[in-house]
């Protein structure tokens, strides 16, 4: 085949790509069930779900099996025997008593902290094989205590921070339509300029939120995200959190608020005393569906 062949033979297939991928979203449009079984992620960009199989079998999007945990001078293990799968698109809420081990759980998922026994996988490969930078850029992670992690000089800067820096370098045009939409969104144009230190704490979570969210990434882990918002920004940061979730980012809720788990969480996994207690699934209960 010539060059000029293989040219226009490339043109026909791309073309026929593109008109095959419009059929398809128009009979999903229909309200028609679609299973697309492809290699190329570009050709099924349009679906609500991805299921990667390996072995026969779904790959979770986060892993993890018999993981245990013990911090340096501490006698009793944080974590014992803990096996949990979380998917990409799903909502879980972690629950549990002061102490039983929820942050120290999800500092492990994004490489925080290292496993002392067991293994955690990301996407189907070892963590241990990703930077912490690589974590960093699929999971936002907000802490449970977020204010004191709040570094910029001004409000704008904390939002536009990871877009800029942290490898993704985002246009300047994009960067801005952003911070003007999270600044508008958690109600912090008025506090721009302003230096993130001196606000609220209810302004600095929903900031230090804000941050997180703005990078937009593809799962989010939220340590005690209601603390410290007024029943307002709660249903805000809620409806936000729906939202995303409709567009198949997941999450993992750590909280003690119940209702606000009961309005979103698909699952719900109670720990105690390092371990895990229970798992409740709730799809096609009252939990949030999706
Ligand atoms: N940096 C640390 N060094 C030593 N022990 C720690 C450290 N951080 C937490 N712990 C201990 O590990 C256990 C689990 O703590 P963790 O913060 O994970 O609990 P939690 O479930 O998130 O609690 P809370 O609901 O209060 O946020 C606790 O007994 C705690 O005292
Ligand atoms: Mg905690």
């Amino acid at each position: 085949m010539s060059a000029v062949n293989a040219g226009k033979f490339i043109e026909e297939m791309t073309q026929a790509k593109g008109e095959w991928q419009s059929f398809l979203e128009k009979l999903r449009d229909t309200g028609k069930t679609i299973i697309a079984v492809e290699h190329d992620l570009e050709a099924v960009a349009f679906s609500d779900r991805l299921m990667v199989l390996e072995g026969g079998k779904p790959v979770a999007y986060l892993e993890l099996r018999q993981v245990a945990f013990s911090y340096p001078r501490k006698m009793k293990p944080a974590l014992t025997g803990i096996n949990l799968n979380f998917e990409k698109e799903e909502i879980t809420a972690i629950t549990g008593p002061n102490g039983c081990g929820k942050t120290t759980l999800t500092k492990l998922m994004i490489g925080v902290l290292q496993a002392t026994e067991g293994e955690i996988y990301l996407a189907g490969c070892p963590l241990t094989d990703y930077s912490l930078a690589e974590i960093g850029s699929k999971i936002g992670y907000v802490f449970q205590k977020p204010d004191l992690l709040l570094f910029c000089s001004t409000v704008a800067e904390e939002i536009g921070f990871g877009l800029t820096n942290r490898g993704r370098g985002c246009n300047p045009e994009t960067v801005q339509k952003r911070i003007k939409f999270y600044l508008d969104y958690f109600e912090l144009t008025g506090y721009r300029n302003d230096f993130p230190l001196h606000l609220s704490q209810g302004e600095k979570e929903r900031l230090a939120i804000a941050a997180v969210l703005a990078n937009e990434p593809e799962f989010l882990i939220l340590d005690e995200p209601t603390i410290g918002l007024d029943a307002y920004r709660k249903k805000l940061l809620e409806n936000y959190l729906k939202k995303i979730a409709r567009l198949g980012r997941g999450m993992i809720l750590v909280s003690h608020d119940a209702p606000f788990v009961n309005r979103l969480a698909e699952r719900v996994v109670t720990m105690a005393d390092g371990r895990i207690q229970g798992c409740n699934e709730r799809k096609g209960n009252d939990g949030y569906e999706a």
